[in-house]
């Protein structure tokens, strides 16, 4: 298949809506990840995204609306769902939050995986929202990754995995969040999140004035009410270790490392040069304090650091769970598989 590369002007955003209204399938850009589109209304369009990217067919997928007027047909609601959905939309949509709430009749099955709720987000990126708006109908989107591979977050990275397999691609450049929406289970009290993500729990608990759970890490033999959270994710191909506590200990263990193989390092910024004396293939992913670069940058470098044909990949990891800290301490221990060396003390 010929995969056309749009220019995000009026004129391929509406190409881009002609492609979806017909039943196939776009990459957008959001300012989380790049998105697979589909009408979200067109059962045979969906099916094409789990075929696509070889998704798993029980990990259902989140519709995307442009306003808060076409979400109400597509959720029940009671008076306690509809306050806190409220106080959200009000404060982070549009932006990187998905709610989940019951499903109504007009959602199909295939975007649901049979189940009884839906996810719902109004992204904010004005590409995707002026595609969107285009289309006419809610959109459903997973990240545009082929499964199992990090997120696509830049133009080269939707290319790299979707070329010859999509008819269009829109390009909006990189993302400038990073990581994918938090996604807030509102189904039932207390309100969960199910997944970490561009907004914190801290925000949402204040935005409700009640304390927001995690349910993101379920406990040991409990099923993952993500049905998302428990698949092997977001993992490059070479071999990735994540080395969790301050860059000072994460150096310190790097230089007790022996250098017999070809090693990378993905580092924070701090401590580049450092690294790169040691031996290392360095990338460095934001300072140390800096949650919202590492979750930036995360993917991409991901994906950059594979390309430096090293055996193995170690990352610095900040133990901080702050802001987007929770969302890129989530990411990398499925990246890594649960490969984390704790240095606390070390
Ligand atoms: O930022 C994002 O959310 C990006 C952009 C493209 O919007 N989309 C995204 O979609 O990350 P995806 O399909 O890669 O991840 C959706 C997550 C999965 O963990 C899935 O299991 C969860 O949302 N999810 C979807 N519907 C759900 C539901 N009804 N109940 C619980 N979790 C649900
Ligand atoms: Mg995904």
């Amino acid at each position: 298949m010929h995969t056309e590369i749009l220019k995000a002007d009026r004129e391929g955003i509406l190409a881009a809506a002609a492609v979806l209204r017909r039943g196939g399938l776009v990459a957008m850009p959001t300012e989380t990840v790049y998105g697979l589109a589909a009408d979200g209304l067109n059962p045979e369009a969906v099916r094409e995204i789990y075929r696509v990217k070889g998704r798993p067919q029980d990990n259902p997928l989140i519709l995307h609306i442009a306003s808060l007027d076409s979400l109400f047909p597509l959720v029940k609601t009671g008076p306690e769902s509809e306050r806190a959905l409220r106080r959200l939309s009000g404060r982070f949509w549009p932006g990187p939050l998905t709610v989940v709430l019951p499903r109504s009749g007009l959602v199909p099955d295939v975007i649901t995986a049979g189940g009884p709720t839906v996810a719902i987000r109004m992204p904010s990126h004005p590409v995707a929202r002026a595609l969107i708006e285009a289309a006419g109908r809610p959109i459903a989107a997973p990240s545009a990754n082929l499964s199992g591979k990090p997120s696509p977050t830049t133009l080269r990275d939707v290319t790299d995995d979707l070329s010859g397999l999509v008819p269009a691609i829109l390009d909006g450049g990189d993302c400038a969040v990073g990581v994918e929406s938090t996604v807030i289970d509102l189904t039932r009290r207390p309100y969960d999140v199910l997944r970490p993500g561009g907004i914190s729990r801290e925000a949402l608990s204040d935005a409700l004035g009640e304390e927001v759970g995690d349910a993101s890490r379920p406990r040991d033999g409990a099923p993952p009410r993500s049905p998302g959270m428990k698949y092997r994710h977001y993992a490059p191909a070479t071999p990735l270790t994540g080395l969790v506590g301050s860059g000072e200990d994460s150096l310190r263990y790097l230089s007790s490392l022996p250098r017999a193989e070809a090693m990378a390092a993905v580092v924070f910024d701090e401590y580049r040069e450092a690294a790169e004396a040691l031996g290392y293939r360095v990338l460095a992913y934001g300072r140390e304090a800096d949650h919202d670069s590492h979750a930036r940058l995360l993917f991409r470098t991901l994906r950059q650091a594979d390309r430096l044909g090293a055996d193995r990949i170690y990352i610095q990891i900040s133990p901080e769970r702050r802001g987007r800290g929770d969302a890129v301490f989530n990411r990398l221990s499925r990246s890594t598989g649960g490969d984390l060396v704790y240095l606390a003390g070390k």
